[in-house]
């Protein structure tokens, strides 16, 4: 594990020590409409999470239902089939695979008693997060994030909170004094109260970390290399290619969210030219729009990256769902109008017959590679120099006398089909490498 050197905090779901047998809860709702993953492919998902997040699988329960117990989630039967396993398995962990409520989480504590944990997917893809963030921003987002997460859910139950040394970065500051099992409502109140005001100083820390953040994007931008995020499901070999790419020394393990900071590495393609490829957070199905949302700052990203690289991880027998998912959450951040490069990855795991049957399905302009034995990395790089410096965009601009350096800018690197000299300045009507554009933006019309 990376960070290891890092403090445990008692809300940290793993522990130093043997893995904590863990039972999972699977619930298939009838009522949802997406039948892309199945409910057995996504406990076999939430198996691999809580394996990253150390913890130790011993059985599962599942139940179909129309809508959930208002109460505690699953039905009253199927609850007391919980209580059972877990004490048949001797499970202290009771991991449900969705996002339970606050008041499904109190329930199910008060039903399943003190010595067992209750934990959702959500909990747990933070805890990954928490364990992997290695940036102060990654940090800090984590630790927002897992505040938010707790605040409604604080009961007297999560009193024993009360004595961690830190948040998700480990950094001490108790959340509202000591005492292992809070003195009732008060304790409580005053619990709450810490963590707003941890949240509010949190975003004043993130801000600041932000603006810095941002003179160096604005940086970037004016160098006008293009930038290249990279995105995929986690798991889909992106910091592998990054690796193999730039030959950076990013963290890769059979893991997932190995990566939650972006990294960036500059990019020598065998044209000659350069870009910026970035390392982005891995994406996940059931992972909630807000918790998205928390990782703003990698998700900026690719939001303003010039060309996307989608990874897919073409051994998984879930790919084109997994690459489903992944457009979703693309859209739900607002990357729409960026070209995506749909790359299928890990090549070396199919047989030939697989291949040609995924040549078949796979959009046009796809690329094929194995990230691992650099097979197909070539036709890659070769992408990549297509869609961004062959991606030309038609702009019309009007560039004041003063600015002679851009209109030799567009005669040099873009096309013009139309030049008027006017009063007050050029008017130009071309065609412009997509990575110059932030030069002339000021002057478009
Ligand atoms: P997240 O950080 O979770 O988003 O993952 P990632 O997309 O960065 O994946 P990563 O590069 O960490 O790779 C995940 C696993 O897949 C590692 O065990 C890699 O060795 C393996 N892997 C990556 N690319 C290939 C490939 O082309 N072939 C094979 N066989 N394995 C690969």
């Amino acid at each position: 594990m990376k960070n290891n050197d890092k403090e445990t905090t008692n809300e940290q779901i793993m522990t130093e020590s043997a893995a904590e047998p863990t039972l999972m809860v699977g619930v298939h709702l009838r009522s949802e409409v997406d039948p892309r993953f199945t409910l057995e492919d996504s406990l076999q998902e939430l198996a691999l999470l809580a394996e990253t997040a150390g913890l130790e699988t011993v059985g599962e329960v599942t139940q179909n239902l129309s809508a959930p117990n208002s109460r505690t989630y699953v039905g009253k039967g199927k609850l007391d089939e919980i209580k059972l396993l877990a004490d048949e398995l001797d499970a202290k962990i009771i991991l449900f695979d969705d996002e339970l409520s606050p008041r499904h989480q109190r329930e199910l504590e008060k039903e399943l008693g003190d010595s067992k944990r209750v934990i959702d997917r959500t909990a747990l893809i933070l805890d990954i997060f928490a364990q992997h963030a290695n940036t102060r921003e990654g940090m800090l987002q984590v630790e927002l994030a897992q505040y938010r997460y707790r605040l409604p859910r604080l009961t007297g139950a999560w009193t024993h909170l009360t004595r961690q040394t830190g948040g998700a970065s480990g950094r001490s500051g108790a959340v509202g004094g000591v005492g292992l099992r809070g003195p009732g409502e008060t304790q409580l109140e005053v619990d709450r109260r810490e963590i707003k005001k941890k949240i509010v100083k949190l975003e004043d820390e993130l801000d600041k970390v932000r603006e810095h953040r941002n003179r160096h994007r604005q940086q970037r931008r004016k160098s006008n290399i293009p930038v290249v995020a990279l995105v995929g499901y986690t798991n889909a070999g992106k910091s592998t290619l990054l690796n193999k790419l730039t030959n950076a020394d990013i963290y890769v393990a059979d893991q997932l969210f190995a990566t939650l900071d972006p990294t960036t590495r500059q990019l020598e393609l065998p044209s000659g030219e350069t870009v910026l490829l970035t390392d982005t957070v891995g994406f996940i199905q059931k992972l909630p729009t807000d918790l998205v949302a928390a990782f703003r700052a990698t998700l900026e990203e690719i939001v303003e990256a010039d060309l996307l690289i989608h990874l897919v991880d073409a051994s998984h027998k879930n790919a084109q769902s997994q690459r489903l998912t992944v457009l979703e959450t693309l859209e739900e951040i607002g990357a729409t109008d960026i070209p995506i490069l749909t790359v299928y990855n890990k090549i070396d795991l199919l047989n030939p017959a697989e291949i040609e049957d995924l040549h078949k399905i796979a959009e046009p302009n796809s690329v094929f590679i194995s990230a691992l034995t650099g097979e197909g990395l070539s036709e890659l790089a070769e992408a990549i120099a297509v869609g961004t410096y062959q991606t030309f965009v038609h702009v019309k601009v009007k560039l004041p006398y003063s600015e002679g350096r851009l209109v030799s800018l567009m005669h040099e690197k873009g096309h013009v089909r139309d030049m008027q000299h006017l009063e007050d300045g050029i008017l130009i009507d071309g065609m412009l490498p997509r990575q110059l554009l932030a030069s002339f933006e000021a002057y478009r019309i």
